[in-house]
């Protein structure tokens, strides 16, 4: 999920517009007369690795997701509640519950308009709040709430339960597809050959989008959320984006189906139709939402799994256990890091926090909160008690929670039932950025079900 429309590329490039002339980057200290702005000149090189994450964060520091749950703790027992860096123009980063859910709630002086930090910040002429590129994730009230709930039915339960059969033939295909294995020997890569297939191929499925398409979803949304130290400008990728979806607008048009593309192009808010602006807006965040997290949340589980055959074992003994235990794999790894931009200046706990700086809100770590939960750094597989904030807390929750639960569920069932045994067999490799998962995931089988 993202500010679907980075605003790196916006400058030139609205979400569902074609390929416009190019703006340079402007810098200065105002938004006034800019698709884009930079505060400062970026380069990434000019700031090296992060020496201390209380004063110089940064998430996109290839050390930072590796050893986020290290670098939540220390801060936090370090007494540093809010942290801070230059980068990026400036950010603040609240690292306990109680902050990142008061930011989260507080649309007033903090809004939605852009959900990714990058270099560049959305000007006064770019697609402005309370709408914003990519509604509803983009948009403040009140339109954040006509826009939701527009969305809202077609992720009810009841759209989403009669897709768990497509769900499990699409997982047992991807385990079929791995092929001959040796119990104790073949090594494959979980995250390759099985997590990061299974969002894609659904959410491409109910958007109505062609099955050959998938490898370009999991490029458009590198583009949007990992390129982010990249001078405003320089790089094409959402100018694909756009393109590809102003493409299957057309198409829908032409052609209309009974899928979420159509819906979108036939619904109406507060009684017109949607424009293809903001149809193209929703569409781009429905197509890059539910990829990398919910890759990142099947990964991440299994990346548990492999390290302890105890918590394994209690999902194959006790299948009813798996309510329980999807509500810990997504508190203890929660995939998804949102950002806010400061709305006006505002002294936050001591912080003097300034129109137009970042705010990150690390929902992993409120769920790592000692204060919050019990042996909050401590995997516990039939957790009862779990209100934990991996779908986001306030307007903005997650809209496909259903979705991204049934997908979770599916997954790690058919996976830990063909491999009753399996362990880590390498260097697992993290992704980069706010969303937080395994890239490269070498496990090892040991044993595969009669
Ligand atoms: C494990 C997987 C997922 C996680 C952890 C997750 C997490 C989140 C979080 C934290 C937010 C709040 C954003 C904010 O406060 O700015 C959010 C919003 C959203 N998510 Fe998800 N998400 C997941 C999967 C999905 C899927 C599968 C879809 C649908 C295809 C989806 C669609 C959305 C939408 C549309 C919003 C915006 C809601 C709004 O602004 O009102 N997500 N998600």
């Amino acid at each position: 999920m993202t500010d679907i429309v980075d605003d790196n590329q916006t400058a030139t490039t609205p979400a569902a517009s074609p390929r416009a002339e190019y703006v340079p980057p402007i810098f200065g200290d105002s938004p006034e007369g800019t698709h884009v702005w930079q505060r400062v000149p970026y380069n990434a090189d000019d700031y090296g690795p992060v020496a201390d994450f209380a004063t110089d964060f940064d998430h996109a520091d290839p050390a930072y997701n590796p050893n986020a749950p290290e670098v939540w703790k220390q801060l936090r027992e370090g007494g540093c509640p809010v942290a801070h860096s230059d980068r990026y123009g400036g950010m603040w980063i609240p690292i306990t519950h109680d902050t990142v859910n008061e930011v989260a709630y507080d649309t007033e002086n903090f809004t939605s308009r852009s959900v990714v930090v990058s270099v560049g910040r959305p000007g006064d002429l770019s697609l402005p709040a309370p709408i914003g590129g990519a509604p509803p994730i983009t948009s403040d009230p009140p339109f954040h709430g006509m826009a939701r709930r527009l969305l809202l039915p077609a992720f009810a339960p009841k759209k989403i339960e009669p897709w768990e059969p497509e769900i499990r033939l699409l997982c047992l295909k991807l385990l079929d597809e791995i092929g001959d294995i040796t119990p104790g020997e073949t090594v494959i890569d979980a995250a390759v050959q099985y997590a990061q297939n299974i969002p894609v191929n659904v959410i491409g499925r109910m958007l109505g989008f062609p099955a050959a398409d998938e490898a370009l979803f999991r490029r458009f949304v590198h583009d949007a959320l990992e390129r982010i130290a990249e001078e405003p400008g320089t790089s094409e990728g959402m100018d694909d984006l756009g393109e590809y979806i102003l493409g299957q607008i057309q198409d829908h048009r032409d052609n209309p189906r009974d899928d979420l593309t159509s819906y979108l192009l036939n619904v109406e808010l507060e009684g017109q139709p949607v424009n293809d602006e903001i149809a193209g807006g929703m569409i781009i965040l429905l197509l890059i939402a539910g990829i990398d997290t919910t890759w990142s949340a099947i990964g991440s589980s299994l990346w548990h799994l492999a390290q302890h055959p105890e918590d394994h074992q209690r999902l194959l003994d006790d299948p009813e256990v798996i309510t329980f235990a999807l509500e810990e794999f997504l508190r203890t790894y929660a995939p998804v890091t949102m950002a806010r931009l400061v709305a006006k200046d505002n002294d936050f706990h001591g912080c003097p926090m300034q129109k137009d700086d970042w705010v990150l809100l690390p929902f992993p770590a409120a769920n790592r909160d000692p204060l919050q939960f019990e042996d909050a750094d401590t995997f516990v597989v039939d957790r009862r008690e779990n209100r934990h904030a991996a779908f986001g807390l306030g307007i903005h929750r997650c809209l496909g929670s259903n979705l991204a639960r049934l997908e979770l569920k599916v997954a790690i069932e058919e996976f830990v039932t063909r491999f009753p045994r399996f362990e880590l067999a390498g260097d697992t490799r993290w992704s980069v950025g706010q969303i937080r998962g395994p890239r490269q995931l070498p496990i090892r089988i040991l044993e595969v079900a009669g």
